[in-house]
């Protein structure tokens, strides 16, 4: 298998790094290697048709910044100089156009090429176009770890729970909101817990992003349409932020046992992020950057997850299980 990677930010490098750590994972279930033969980061490329090694990558990139040595102005110039089988795309998201992101992905999929993303600006905007795409040009196109990092929540539904009719997923999809939140609890004011998380890495470049709902949105909808089957937008979602949360109305809540989380919904009749009051105890009263979600099915009944909704390795595991999954079909072909 031939990657091309898309962006070496910190989970195009988590990837580096668990391509490294199951190398003999990968031989062993499939005889080859999931190799990288080119990745390119903002400004430039390395590639190699035989494979980078990603232990270079990893030095070069902390040492000089930049992935390669070879600078570029067209992405699409670049992928098409690659012989590769499999479009890893981890640029930075933009959910306002879709960004450079929306451009490669398009790209991939036209010249027949499979596609793994946790980029959530284009799943957001042009799902039901991208799925399309896909599938007129015969290729997969996975996207685990744009919904909850590392927490399995679109695989379990799509493929563990496909003979379920699920009515509901609630979930909080956002570690930054429910980190502040869970500081906020304990007293904290709210831009001294935001200035924390945006320290420890979890909030987006542009943190407006997080409180605001619309990281959590873009969620929504992901699983709206992969899940649900739904064909709708980001500007389909109803949205309110924590912004406004203020210390009194968490006070407020405290006194009748209960916490305030920015739950992200999806059912038949409800596309919608917002506060809302979760009992203490209840699986959606999580504290700190943990993401969760409660799905509700017609025979099993509610099934909850819960897990990290991001980090550089954490991430990484979720387009590690869209690759095992790639992979295994070509392998069954
Ligand atoms: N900013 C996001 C969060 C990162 O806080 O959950 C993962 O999408």
């Amino acid at each position: 298998m031939r990657i091309l990677i898309s962006g070496f930010g910190t989970v195009g490098q988590g990837l580096a790094e668990v391509l490294l750590l199951r190398r003999g994972f990968f031989m062993e279930r499939y005889g080859e290697e999931a190799s990288i033969v080119c990745v390119m980061d903002s400004s430039t490329y390395a590639s190699d048709p035989s494979g980078l090694r990603p232990e270079e990558l990893l030095d070069r990139k902390r040492s000089t910044g930049k992935v390669g040595a070879e600078g570029y102005r067209d992405p699409l110039k670049v992928m098409d100089s690659v012989d590769y089988d499999l479009l890893v795309e981890v640029s930075p998201t933009d959910i306002k156009t879709g960004g450079a992101g929306l451009v490669n992905i398009r790209h991939a999929l036209g010249k027949g090429k499979d596609v793994i993303t946790v980029n959530k600006g284009p799943l957001a905007l042009r799902f039901c176009e991208l799925v399309s795409l896909a599938k007129e040009n015969g290729c997969k196109f996975r996207f685990e770890g744009s919904v909850g990092g590392a927490m399995p929540i679109i695989n379990l539904c799509r493929e563990s729970l496909v003979g379920e009719n699920i009515t509901s997923i609630r979930g909080i999809l956002n570690g930054t909101c429910n980190f502040i939140l869970s500081k906020m609890d304990n007293g904290q004011p709210f831009e001294q817990a935001l200035k924390e998380a945006q320290q420890m890495g979890y909030a987006e470049t542009d943190p407006t992003n997080d409180i605001e709902g619309y990281d959590s949105a873009c969620k929504v909808v992901i699983l709206a349409n992969s899940v649900f089957g739904k064909g709708v937008a980001f500007s389909d979602v109803k949205i309110t932020g924590i912004s406004s949360i203020t210390s009194e109305a968490i006070s407020l809540a405290a006194s009748n046992n209960m916490v305030i989380r920015l739950i992200g919904e999806v059912s038949e009749d409800r596309l919608e992020v917002a506060p809302r009051l979760v009992p203490r105890g209840h699986p959606l009263s999580i504290t700190g950057t943990l993401n969760a979600a409660q799905v509700v099915t017609d025979l099993a009944g509610p099934i909850t997850i819960s897990g990290r909704g991001a980090g550089r390795v954490e991430t990484a595991s979720a387009i590690l299980s869209d690759l095992i999954s790639i992979m295994d079909d070509r392998k069954k072909r």
